[in-house]
């Protein structure tokens, strides 16, 4: 019996073969911890950080930015260390991206101070005139929703629960209202009045860009002062 002569059976057994190489080489490395490296010093997002997550993805702001360093001489000496699957254990889904319109950001967090995101975001082209960044006005404008956030922290599983949820909201509320708060002056600037004493979206936005690349910051320093 040539094989080669029968089409059915030679579907079939296709199907057989191609399924045991998906299962071996897909699925099995799924579910083995070597693929899902965990670092101790990556943490995962806090509620405020999360919903500017869901703010930058809701904005598209991924469409034009990606969040992951190549391991190229280039790429290293301009954002810095290069990423680690290990950073995006929290990642669901993950903003690698695949567009470069602007800078990547994977190691944004820290490298400007508050203040600098408040004015950019809302007017990216009154800091560079040739920026074609969209201003995101609107998100100084507008109060953010945390109705769903302690369902999206318990789906997400960050291991802290409703409480310490409303606490974090509490105080970084008490935080952003401060007449001490660091970026007071240029949160005040873009932030009307009848707002400015509770959470904005750009304010979790800005939490959220400070916190990329952060904790690999702190990883690299660690790992410097042991040498
Ligand atoms: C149409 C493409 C586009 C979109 C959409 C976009 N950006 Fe940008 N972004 C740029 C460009 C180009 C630059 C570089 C010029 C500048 O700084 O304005 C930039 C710069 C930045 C920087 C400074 C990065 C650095 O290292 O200097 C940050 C932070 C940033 N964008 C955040 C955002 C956020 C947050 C959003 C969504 C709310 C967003 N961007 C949406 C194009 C875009």
């Amino acid at each position: 019996m040539n094989l080669y002569e029968r089409p059915v059976l030679f579907a079939i057994a296709s199907v057989v073969v191609i399924s045991v190489g998906t299962l071996v080489t897909t699925f099995i490395p799924l579910f083995m911890p070597s693929t899902q490296p965990v670092s101790r010093y990556i943490k995962p997002y806090t509620a405020i950080e999360l919903e500017g997550r869901d703010i930058y993805i809701r904005e598209g702001c991924n469409n034009c930015h990606t969040q992951t360093v190549r391991p190229l001489r280039t790429e290293v000496a301009r954002y810095g260390e290069y990423s680690k699957p290990e950073e995006f254990a929290y990642d669901r889904p993950f903003l690698w991206g695949s567009r470069r319109t602007g800078p990547d950001l994977a190691r944004v967090g820290g490298k400007y101070p508050d203040a600098w995101h408040y004015r950019h975001t809302v007017d990216p082209q009154g800091m560079f005139a040739k920026s074609n960044m969209p201003a995101y006005r609107w998100l100084a404008e507008k109060k953010l929703s945390t109705d769903y956030t302690a369902k999206k922290v318990a789906v997400l599983g960050y291991g802290y629960g409703p409480e310490e949820v409303a606490r974090q909201i509490d105080a970084f509320r008490l935080q952003v209202a401060d007449p001490n708060f660091p970026a007071a002056n240029q949160r005040a600037l873009v932030t009307p009045g009848p707002v400015r004493g509770e959470i904005t979206e750009l304010d979790t936005l800005v939490a959220y860009l400070q916190k990329l690349g952060r904790d690999v910051k702190e990883l690299e320093k660690r790992s410097l002062e042991r040498k």
